[in-house]
């Protein structure tokens, strides 16, 4: 795999020289993986098919997974939607630029690819001045999922997208660690009442001072049950390592099965936040959730760096602050069907 090209840019002043580079790649139909304030996107077109079709080339995604409009202004959105709900004014004016997400009508310009078919459209205004000034610079809405293969650990950082993606990327624009950490929450505004697809940085309670009771929340779906969001597939987030995900009462059986795995020669990791359990890489992580939201993909992609094959996770708190975090645990310890 050849080496990936990367620029930095400042995260807070982005430079024009990287900028103008990059938007020439995108106008082209190249892609080009940038920061947001969630985790890094790999960027094309949106109004360019065949630059979308790469993106799930080289993400190895699956067709039916349909990829996130990002755009600069509330105008820009409505330019992609068939429609505009006054629940997403109202949405987009508390939450964007922010880590919320919103499934629209989808409008005609919008290639099919986009959506996956679907005749509704993913949009958000990103909360980072690179991926905002990349947006205006290319002057087109950017098509943007987290810049990972498919199912695998989204990136925190450039060098996370080089080893996953290398030169199958036109270009990385690296502005440093990402400040939210996990991806923006999804809300589908198509519907009866307004749901959460995917659980994230703005919570449930965050979304109800703005829009009152919301429809059922999406859980892990059983094995063969319908997906409300296509691409919450149970085994996502994934480290290469086999991941025991374990409840704090459950410590003492969980040490013995790491301590057989380490006597059996397995490289043992941990990420935890009470007491001590034996292996070689034990991290600590933050008890605060949006701490441990900043640091979660990056733990997980220094253990599989550190060539781990079994990571103990303790669960994090059951409680609505911790939804977002929750949910990725429990997608990164489904063994894959
Ligand atoms: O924070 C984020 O959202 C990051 C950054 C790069 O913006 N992006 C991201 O994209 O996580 P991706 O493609 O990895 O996840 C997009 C999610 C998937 O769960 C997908 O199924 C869902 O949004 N989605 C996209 N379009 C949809 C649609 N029309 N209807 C329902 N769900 C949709
Ligand atoms: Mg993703």
């Amino acid at each position: 795999m050849s080496v990936a090209r990367i620029l930095p840019i400042s995260a807070e002043h982005p430079e024009s020289g990287p900028l103008a580079e990059a938007a020439a790649i995108l106008r082209g139909g190249g892609l080009v993986a940038f920061p947001t304030e969630t985790v890094y996107g790999l960027g094309a077109n949106a109004l360019d098919r065949r630059a979308v079709a790469r993106i799930y080339s080289v993400k190895g995604r699956p067709a039916f997974n349909p990829v996130i409009a990002h755009v600069a202004s509330v105008d820009q959105a409505r330019a992609l939607a068939a429609s505009w709900p006054p629940l997403a004014d109202r949405l987009a004016e508390v939450f964007w630029p922010g880590p919320l997400t919103l499934v629209v009508p989808k409008a005609a310009v919008v290639p099919d690819i986009v959506t996956a078919g679907a005749e509704t459209i993913a949009i958000r205004v990103p909360a980072h001045p690179v991926a905002l000034a990349l947006i205006r610079e290319a002057g087109v809405p950017l098509a943007a999922p987290s810049a990972n293969r498919s199912t695998a650990v989204s990136p925190t950082t450039a060098e996370h997208v080089a080893k996953a993606l290398g030169g199958r990327v036109d270009l990385i624009l690296d502005a440093g660690p990402t400040a939210v950490g996990i991806e923006s929450t999804v809300v589908d505004l198509t519907g009866p009442q307004p749901r959460i697809l995917r659980p994230g940085p703005i919570g449930s309670a965050a979304l109800e001072a703005v829009l009152g009771p919301l429809g059922d929340e999406t859980d892990v779906p059983a094995r063969d049950a319908p997906r409300k969001s296509p691409g919450m597939m149970n085994r996502h987030y994934a480290p290469r390592a086999q991941i025991i995900l374990f409840q704090s009462d459950r410590r003492d059986g969980v040490a013995e099965e790491l301590r057989r795995a380490m006597i059996s020669g397995v490289t043992v990791g941990a990420m935890l936040l009470g007491d001590e359990l034996p292996g070689h890489h034990v991290l600590r992580m933050p008890d605060d959730p949006a701490a441990y939201a900043r640091a979660l993909y990056a733990a997980l992609h220094q253990l599989d760096d550190l060539g781990c094959g079994l990571v103990a996770i303790e669960m994090v708190p059951d409680s609505i602050l911790w939804g977002g975090v929750r949910d990725r645990l429990t997608r990164a310890g489904t063994r894959a069907d």
